[in-house]
């Protein structure tokens, strides 16, 4: 591969929809993210399932917190399911589906993505600031 189709590569996608890399994922199998500007951005999470990874909006179906207390910190202890930290709800890593707690039958809004070059992206067909509006 010469430099030219290394860089040909990078640009190949948008930077401002770049999510993270997908082997910042390893570690905690999961990993929290912000796209957008002014007050209400898109806040959402990202989780790795097998080798797939699905998106949600990191807002709770309950009463609409934030899952996590602690940075990228999603997952039970056995990394099996998604839980959010206020009331203890848990989740399908691969449905966004709520398995127990006060929001079960509900599910995660979620983000579509796409991967490209070990790179999370939001997918082309996500409207960032429709979805963090739509998530308030
Ligand atoms: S806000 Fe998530 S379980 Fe209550």
């Amino acid at each position: 591969m010469s430099t030219g189709d290394r860089m040909q590569g990078a640009q190949a996608f948008d930077l401002a929809r770049v999510v993270c890399r997908l082997t910042e994922l390893e570690r905690q199998g999961a990993r929290a993210f912000v796209i957008g500007a002014g007050d209400w951005p898109l806040r959402g999470f990202v989780v790795r399932v097998g080798d797939a990874v699905r998106g949600y909006v990191n807002r709770c179906p309950h009463a609409g917190h934030p899952l996590n207390l602690l940075p990228d910190r999603f997952l039970t202890c056995d990394g099996a399911l998604i839980l959010c930290s206020s009331h203890g709800a848990l989740f399908e890593k691969s449905s966004g589906y709520c398995v127990a707690g006060p929001c079960a039958g509900r599910a995660l809004t979620p983000v579509a993505l796409e991967i490209r070059h070990g790179y999370v992206l939001l997918a082309d067909s996500v409207d960032a600031g429709a979805l963090a509006q739509a998530a308030c």
